[in-house]
Formats: structure tokens, sequence, C-alpha cells
């Protein structure tokens, strides 16, 4: 099989690009500003998705199997920051690929966000109608639409959760961003209210490939780990699994003490059903999502100095940890 995967330079592309490879099919690795650097990937390169007339020369040309689509604006400050890149790039291109993978007869997996929802209820399933509560849901859940509308056939909308893991940047997973924190002597402060249910990369990466493979999964599907709990909690777990003292490192809050917290979505947690039951890859507990956790880059001496552990360093899916 030939796989397009956009967004390869970033924290989920990668890993779809390392865990198509592990499968042994062909991947053609685009990433936007940068060309993606991938142990195994032969073709890659930096491409601009929002030109269109490009982006239709080169699908036509390299007519793939399949294309998984990870590339956008992915966070609600980026999104306010360039508000109309975020709706051409977090709408106009799912909108485009989901047409063109249609003339191709390709199938796409689309990714998209618990941020669809409002957060009033949590416990979200497929079928519940998405209320964005700011602008990169609102440019996702206009993207599900119009994904669905062209590719009821042949896409799948794969909606899911803060993603966990180790990033080549060493600055896109939960803890990298913790540690960075901690290191420079600051406490992370983090909700015991505000609900989230993480997944870690490489899980979610072979659920996107699974999709590719299974030519009657289409529609809409939520994917995360099976854990949900307070963005405090997870905190506190992230500390503990490392040696770390987390009543130091990771101090609670309540939303009621924070006023701008009441525009933010309170429980996105996510119902796995039916997604969970048709798949080959189990959905993980936090407690394996963290034994894939590395000590981020630059933060050895620290963590060294902190715990009195050593940090042994090695080659993991081309990153020096
Ligand atoms: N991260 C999370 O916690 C999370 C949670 C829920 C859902 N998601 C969804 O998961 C998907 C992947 O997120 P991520 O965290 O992996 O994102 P990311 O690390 O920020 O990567 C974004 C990717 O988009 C590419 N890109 C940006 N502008 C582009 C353009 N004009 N043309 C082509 N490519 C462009 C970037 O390329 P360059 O950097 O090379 O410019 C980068 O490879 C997104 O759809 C996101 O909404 C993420």
């Amino acid at each position: 099989m030939k796989l397009v995967v956009t967004g390869a330079s970033g924290f989920l592309g990668r890993e779809v690009c390392l865990a198509a490879l592990r499968r042994g099919y062909q991947v053609l690795a685009l990433g936007g500003a940068r060309a993606p650097t991938i142990p195994g990937v032969a073709q890659a390169s930096a491409f601009d998705l929002c030109d269109e007339a490009a982006l239709e020369a080169l699908l036509l040309e390299e007519f793939p199997h399949a294309i998984v689509h990870c590339a956008a604006l992915p966070t609600i400050e980026a999104c306010l920051a360039e508000p109309e890149r975020a709706r051409k790039l977090n709408t106009d291109v799912p909108k485009k690929l989901a047409q063109l993978s249609f003339h191709l007869g390709a199938k796409l997996v689309h990714l998209s966000t618990d941020t669809v929802f409002d957060g009033k209820s949590g416990g979200y399933q497929p079928t519940d109608t998405p209320a964005p509560l700011n602008l990169y849901g609102e440019t996702k859940a206009a993207a599900e639409v119009e994904v669905l509308r062209f590719g009821r056939e042949h896409a799948a909308v794969l909606r899911t959760s803060p993603i966990i893991g180790n990033s080549v940047s060493g600055d896109r997973g939960l803890h990298e961003r913790l540690f960075a924190s901690w290191k420079e002597g600051k406490p992370a402060t983090l909700f015991t209210d505000e609900i989230r249910q993480p997944v870690e990369a490489s899980n979610l990466a072979d659920v996107a490939i699974e999709l590719c493979e299974r030519a009657n999964l289409s529609g809409l599907y939520h994917w995360a780990g099976t854990e949900a709990m307070s963005r405090h909690e997870i905190g506190v777990r992230i500390a503990r699994h490392f040696g770390l003292d987390a009543d130091a490192l990771v101090r609670p809050v309540s939303r009621a003490e924070v006023p701008a917290a009441a525009s933010r979505p309170r429980d996105l947690s996510l119902r796995l059903h039916p997604l969970a039951g048709k798949l080959r890859t189990s959905a993980q507990s936090f407690e394996e999502q963290l034994a894939q956790l590395r000590v981020p880059r630059g933060c050895e001496d620290w963590y060294e100095q902190t715990t009195g552990r050593k940090v042994v360093r090695r080659l993991e899916k081309g990153i020096d940890f």
C-alpha cells in the first residue's frame, strides 16, 4: 500500500509514518515548512497544502491508496493568532483532500479533536453534536462535516484527545512541557476539575494505519486512552512515574479560581465505542502510555540531580534519548 502522510514533520504525523513503515508500506511524508526526516522514509518533502493546484497535481501523480491527514494548526492559541490561516488549513484543506481522495478512490483518514465539543457533559459518543467553544474547535468541526460530505464511503474522521509521547522537537509532548517548566524551577499549576483522556502518539498512529487498511471502516470515530482524568491527576501521575516529587511540582487549581477557565471545555472525555470493538489495536491504560515516555533531551542533568537516578541514553525511532 502507498500512503501519503501530511503533517509528517509534526508530532503525530511522524509516528504515523513510522507505524506505516513497520507494516511495510510505502510512505510519502509531507511536512509544511520543514521537510520531515524520518528513518526509513525515502520520499519526504516540505509542501504547502494550501496550494490547491499543487496538491491536486501531487496526488494525481502519486495516486496513493490512502492519505492520513495530520497537518493542522492544532492549538486554540495558534488559531486565534492566525484565524484566516486556521480556516484554510483546518477546514479548506481537509475538504479538498476529501474531494481528491474521492476522485482517486483512496482512503482518507482525517484527524480531528475532542475540542469540537463544549465539555459540558463529557463521555461524548461519535453521534453527539459538536458545539465548539473556540475557533480551533470550530474549524475542526467544519472540516468533519466537509470530509464526511465528500467521503462518506471512503473517509474516516478520527476524533482524539490530548496526545502524549516523545517528540523530535522535544516540546510537543505534555511531559516534555512539564519537564521544561520544572527544570526552570516552576511548578505546574493544573486544573483538578478539567477532564481529559490522553492518548499516546504511537498507539493513535497504529489506529490511523489500521483505518487505512480497513475499507469497511468509514465515518466518524473516537480514539483515546482508556482513562479520563483531571489535568492535575495527569501531571501528578507523570511526576510520580519519573520518581519526582509530585506534591512539590504539581499544584492544584480549580476552574472557579481562574475566571478565563469558563471559556474552556470542562470535560472532553470520549467514548471509544464502536471503534474499540472493531480494531486489532487496543486502547491503552495511562500506565501503558507512561511506560513509553522518556526524560526529554536537555533535562537529563536536572533530572539526575533531582532524583539521583541515571538517565540511560538510547536511540529510539531516530530520536536520541
Ligand atoms: N497534539 C494534540 O494533543 C492533539 C489533540 C487532538 C487532536 N489533534 C489533531 O491531531 C493532528 C496532528 O496534531 P499534531 O499535534 O501532530 O500537530 P503538530 O505537531 O503541530 O504538526 C502540525 C503539522 O502541520 C504541518 N503544517 C502546518 N501548516 C502547513 C501547511 N500550510 N502545509 C502543510 N503542512 C502544514 C506542520 O508542518 P511544519 O511544522 O513543517 O510547518 C506540521 O507537520 C491535528 O489534526 C490535530 O488537530 C492533536
